[in-house]
């Protein structure tokens, strides 16, 4: 193994930088091999000549582990297989990637991305026929077969934080304070800060709610806790159980968003409280790692740079029982990852008397 890549694909997230110098240094430090970065993930590679940044050890001196984003730069759009061309057409350009991973002289390339992304790259370089293997890493944490993603720590640290700002403004003004959340179809980062946040109310998309059960639930609170004010999370593709998921469109990217602002109206119209909105969005995404994010990042690199170099391919490195593994990707690709309904997590909230709106 003497030359390999290194990319980011999907949404950015916290830790991504702490990944990608785990990649260099242990490249250099265990087997004297060079990494190539790939800039913007298949977009650079689409370029002519192919957009790269060699990374050696002197990149990594300063802020590097600290620092959210990606420094490779990142795309969520742009499928090589399917590629969308300005006359509206598609076309395969699965071709000319795999000619510019050839053209760098990779040995193998590592890919840190969510599912969907790593099932992309996977393909290109079974195509270009040479190894890959992937890091997981979204906020959402819904990478199946392993128990965390880089990135989704950060954030549920990023919510639970909001919750504690939150919470003294409800209590001043006899609110009910509703957050909104991010992470797409899956529910994690709303059940776990809003257990660590101290909510009353946490609505997933696993679990339609029924806005009657809310509105008992902040009666309960009135009544049994003599407490006038109430937190509620709600993840951003929650909904209620006659209704549907709530979506935006930015002049046709549509992206899930609104459901804290129908939920709040929906609360202000049967319950009668004084009801306000945040919803925190990409800040979950910015800002430094947690600790636990650059350790699992740099866990994560150090393992996928060992894989390649074993020459292992079509492999996912993961977190299971406080241990690093690798998973085939092609199981990985296979499955989902939503809230267990039966898990700890549901358990202990459910025990606590939060209401899930079911
Ligand atoms: O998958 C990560 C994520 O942040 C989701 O939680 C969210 O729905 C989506 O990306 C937002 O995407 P974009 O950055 O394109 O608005």
């Amino acid at each position: 193994m003497k030359r390999i890549g290194v990319l980011t694909s999907g949404g950015d997230c916290s830790g991504l930088n702490a990944a990608i110098r785990a990649v260099v240094k242990r490249a250099v430090h265990g087997f004297g091999a060079e990494v190539i970065g790939i800039l913007d993930s298949t977009e650079g590679l689409l370029a002519e000549p192919p957009r790269t940044v060699p990374l050696s050890l002197d990149v990594f001196s300063g802020q590097v582990l600290r620092s959210g984003g990606t420094m490779l730069g990142t795309v969520t759009k742009g499928h090589p297989f399917r590629y969308p061309m300005p006359d509206g057409s598609v076309q395969d350009r699965s071709g000319t990637v795999v000619s510019a991973i050839h053209s760098l002289g990779l040995d193998g390339l590592i890919g840190i991305g969510g599912d969907g992304s790593m099932k992309i790259l996977h393909g290109l370089m079974e195509l270009a026929g040479l190894p890959f293997i992937g890091i997981p890493k979204t906020i959402d944490n819904d990478v199946p077969l392993t128990e965390f993603a880089i990135g989704f720590h950060t954030a549920v640290g990023v919510a639970t934080e909001a919750l504690d700002r939150l919470q003294p403004t409800a209590a001043s003004h006899q609110r009910v304070m509703i957050l909104e959340t991010m992470g797409r179809q899956a529910g994690h980062i709303a059940l776990s800060a809003g257990i660590a946040g101290g909510a009353d109310v946490i609505l997933l998309p696993e679990v339609p709610y029924n806005i009657d059960f809310i509105a008992s639930k902040l009666e309960g609170i009135r009544k049994e806790e003599k407490r006038n004010h109430a937190l509620i999370v709600c993840a951003e593709a929650a909904h209620s159980v006659n209704g549907k998921a709530a979506f935006i469109d930015y002049a046709g990217d549509v992206v899930y968003g609104g459901i804290g602002h129908q939920l709040g109206r929906e609360i202000a119209l049967t319950t009668g409280a004084d009801t306000r909105v945040t919803v925190l969005g990409h800040v979950q995404r910015g800002g430094p790692p947690s600790s636990f994010d650059r350790v699992l990042a740099s866990a994560f690199g150090v393992r996928a740079v060992d894989l390649l170099a074993d020459g292992v391919s079509g492999r996912m490195v993961s977190w299971w029982d406080g241990r690093i593994r690798d998973v085939s990707l092609a199981d990985v690709v296979a499955q989902e990852k939503p809230v267990n309904l039966q898990g700890s997590r549901m358990r202990a909230a459910r025990g606590l008397g939060i209401c899930i709106g079911d």
